[in-house]
């Protein structure tokens, strides 16, 4: 109710112009307002410095944009059940797992791509939410449909039609190939993506989130560290110690909050995520956070919204969310014709975060100028900016593997 209440008075300015305004966004970078962005290190000269500076940027970057989690979040416990045999797929390559975790009153229907070697050896892992039901993933007539709110269907309801439709983004053989596996869920059974004022998904248990409270995103990532600690403690073949978290586009913004707010993902990469995942908010270029904060009002905390078309009043930006998590390995990719996202802002918070990384003894990103279309840059910082729009190919699963090989196995 608070949280509504406040969000009315924050919109009310954009709702008595709304009917002659139209939004244009902008894609001139002679048009970016001047700004100066925050010092990531603000001073800090030794590596035993940077935790404490670290916990300043987290607890400003939870309260103020993604929220913090609740005491109810914090007291839940989660549970886990097999939900299907194992079974054989990729011609006796890999194996297929389901699993259903149970968190706060949801069943969270989870589906693992192993290679066959997993059942000798642990292996490590990509875990990442997708957009439309683990079914669209890959096309195999035993995973199991959500009965959750389907976003991508108009009647709302899983379809048996949508099997592998999704499988483009999803490079399976590949990464079992590799000896990866991968782990994903829907993430519409943690909480469905629309506002409804926090009454379903978790937080039908968990309660509405106050103005300065875990949003959507931040939900989203809390779930993510509960399906860790459901890999680490149930699932043998597993390697706990080597979970990379990945997602596209929002999923992105909720990789990069997952990862810095869970410091055991061993790797992190931000897919595409754009404004309030990987793009710096002040060059206000393609997708702006009144923009977003107007179509989206439950991806970000309540506090939030007092930065819309105010970025340069925000008291951090985005290379300092990336900045979280260092030293682990990070990788940003972008997309050429993904103006919306801002790839060179996505560059620049890498850029940017670099110091922090190299301040703690890696490489950080081994570039200074955006690199050309489709020549990935690799230190400890990873950044690509491929040719074509708004997606997760093959060609960026290559990156991430190459980059997951180099950090994860020994
Ligand atoms: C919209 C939104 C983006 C988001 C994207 C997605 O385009 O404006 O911020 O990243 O949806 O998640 O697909």
């Amino acid at each position: 109710m608070m949280r509504s209440l406040f969000l009315a008075i924050l919109a009310a300015p954009f709702l008595i112009i709304a009917d002659d305004f139209v939004f244009e966004p902008n894609y001139d970078e002679s048009k970016i307002p001047a700004y100066t962005l925050p010092d990531v290190l603000e001073g800090v000269k030794t590596a035993a410095e940077w935790p404490e500076k670290r916990t300043k940027w987290y607890s400003l970057i939870a309260r103020e944009m993604f929220g913090e989690k609740t005491e109810a979040m914090l007291a839940t416990k989660t549970t886990m059940a097999p939900a299907a045999p194992d079974k054989a797929i990729l011609g006796g390559k890999g194996v297929l797992k389901q699993i259903v975790v149970k968190l706060a009153g949801e069943d969270i229907n989870v589906a693992l791509f192993l290679p066959k070697s997993a059942a000798e050896k642990p292996v490590p892992v990509f875990l990442g939410y997708n957009f439309a039901g683990n079914h669209a993933v890959f096309d195999d007539p035993d995973i199991i449909l959500p009965s959750s709110w389907m976003m991508k269907r108009k009647d709302r309801t899983a379809s048996e039609e949508d099997r592998g439709a999704s499988a483009s983004r999803w490079a399976v053989e590949r990464i079992i190939n590799g000896g990866f596996g991968l782990v994903t869920a829907y993430y519409g059974d943690v909480d469905p993506d629309f506002h409804d004022e926090f009454a379903n998904g978790v937080h039908g248990e968990l309660g509405q989130p106050e103005n300065h409270e875990a949003a959507s995103i931040a939900t989203w990532s809390w779930a993510l560290s509960r399906i860790l600690d459901v890999l680490t403690d149930s699932i043998p073949e597993v390697d706990g110690e080597k979970v990379a978290v990945m997602g596209h586009s929002r999923l992105g913004k909720t990789s990069l909050w997952a990862g810095a707010s869970d410091e055991r993902f061993a790797l992190v990469i931000s897919n595409n995520s754009g404004c309030g995942g990987a793009a710096l908010s002040r060059r206000a270029i393609g997708e702006t956070v009144w923009r977003i904060t107007d179509s989206f009002p439950h991806w970000f905390c309540g506090n939030f919204l007092r930065y819309a078309n105010k970025e340069g009043e925000m008291p951090f930006d985005n290379h300092t969310l990336l900045a979280l998590i260092a030293p682990r390995p990070l990788y940003v990719a972008s997309a050429e014709e993904d103006t919306w996202a801002d790839p060179k802002g996505e560059f620049l918070s890498c850029l940017h975060a670099s110091p922090v990384y190299k301040l703690l003894g890696t490489k950080g990103l081994p570039a200074t100028e955006m690199p050309a279309v489709n020549t990935p840059v690799q230190g400890q910082i990873g950044y690509h900016m491929r040719t074509g729009k708004h997606d997760v190919t093959d060609y960026d699963w290559e990156q991430y593997l190459k980059f997951a090989t180099a950090n994860l196995v020994p």
